[in-house]
């Protein structure tokens, strides 16, 4: 059985195609982006969100921007296109996919003016550039996939945050691309979904796409989780991430911390899943990584009706960091890391 490929993020037509993930699971709209302006709101507002995802839209976002400068000629297009990696750069801290397909664009046309390459050649290398990073993000998913796969039980439930499945990836997923891979191995696995307040990508986003796999998932609030496996419920944990710190420390969407600790607790592995794209050696470990703080009213309400009382206060982290004593397994396209995660990474990061 091959899993389906859900169409996150797409080039067509001079444009980018994106599903509009706020609306899911309501209602699967497709928003078209002309501008790199327009990518750079997608992200900030999270029309598409999840780490390796918003690294191929900025990249696509970059590339757009080249073609919608190349007729003001070559000194007036890298001025513009440096303001617009400013920009791009701005929309979210936390995911280092995002710097580093800015970083990828980045060097693509630099060497491209240093070649003397004209405005049209810049444009095109700039969107075969974009579509690398999104195939080669497909690529990665589907081979950490399989890595994965073969440390989940035969048989057994599966307990995951956030969404870091198709929508928040080019396609197939992180974790859940792990998950996509025991089941196409043929491995029996049920899954719970933590809801993940405030923005409920496990609930709207996670379960919708696994149950169109045809993967049997149950979603749970964050706060049962404890419970789930105090009844032995969870077999295995496998998330995403945003940020790997040298160390092994790892940024992912706020909660994860509690399940690690959960897992810990409970002697129940604990793995991220993630491409190597999302391996930051330059930081050294998890307080150095910047943390998002999105909001007071994606927590204060729930669409647009109000949950809170008028004049509460709210902090509202969007990530949280999991220190590596509590994973177990860093799977990638590469292969499984496992601790001492400062030798592992550096070791995995290194290989081409
Ligand atoms: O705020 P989000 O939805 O962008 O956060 C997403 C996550 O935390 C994911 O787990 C992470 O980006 C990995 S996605 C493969």
């Amino acid at each position: 059985m091959i899993l389906s490929m859900l169409p996150t993020v797409d080039w067509k037509d001079d444009c980018v195609v994106m599903v509009d993930q706020r609306k899911l699971p309501g209602k699967e709209v497709y928003v078209e982006l002309r501008t790199a302006r327009e990518v750079a709101r997608a992200i900030e507002k999270m029309v598409i969100r999840g780490a390796p995802a918003i690294g191929v839209a900025a990249a696509m976002g970059l590339a757009l921007g080249v073609r919608k400068s190349r007729a003001k000629g070559s000194a007036a297009l890298a001025g513009e296109f440096y303001k617009l990696c400013d920009m791009m750069a701005g929309t979210r801290p936390t995911a280092v996919n995002l710097f580093w397909a800015i970083d990828r664009m980045k060097g693509v046309f630099s060497d491209a003016v240093r070649a003397g390459r004209s405005p049209e050649e810049i444009d095109s290398l700039m969107v075969a550039e974009a579509g690398r990073v999104h195939d080669e993000d497909i690529a990665c998913c589907r081979a950490l996939g399989a890595h994965g796969a073969a440390l989940l039980p035969d048989t057994g439930h599966v307990l995951t945050h956030c969404n870091a499945g198709a929508l928040a990836t080019g396609g197939y997923g992180t974790a859940l691309g792990v998950i996509r891979a025991a089941v196409e191995g043929g491995k029996r696995i049920a899954v719970y979904a933590d809801e993940t307040r405030p923005f409920l990508q496990g609930s709207r986003l996670t379960a919708w796409e696994l149950l169109r796999d045809g993967i049997a998932t149950t979603i749970v609030t964050d706060g049962m989780a404890g419970s789930l496996f105090r009844k032995g419920r969870v077999d295995a944990v496998v998330v995403g991430a945003d940020r790997i710190a040298a160390n092994g420390d790892v940024a992912n969407k706020i909660g994860t911390y509690t399940v690690a600790v959960l897992a810990r607790e409970h002697a129940v592995p604990f793995y991220v899943a993630a491409p190597t794209s999302t391996i930051d050696l330059a930081t050294a470990d998890g307080d150095g990584i910047p943390i998002e703080e999105r909001s007071a009213r994606e927590v204060t309400h729930v669409g647009s009706a109000r949950v809170a009382a008028e004049g509460v206060g709210v902090w509202n982290p969007a990530f949280d960091v999991t220190p590596h004593r509590f994973v177990a397994g860093i799977i990638t396209e590469r292969g499984v890391c496992r601790p001492p995660y400062d030798e592992s990474l550096a070791a995995i990061h290194g290989q081409q």
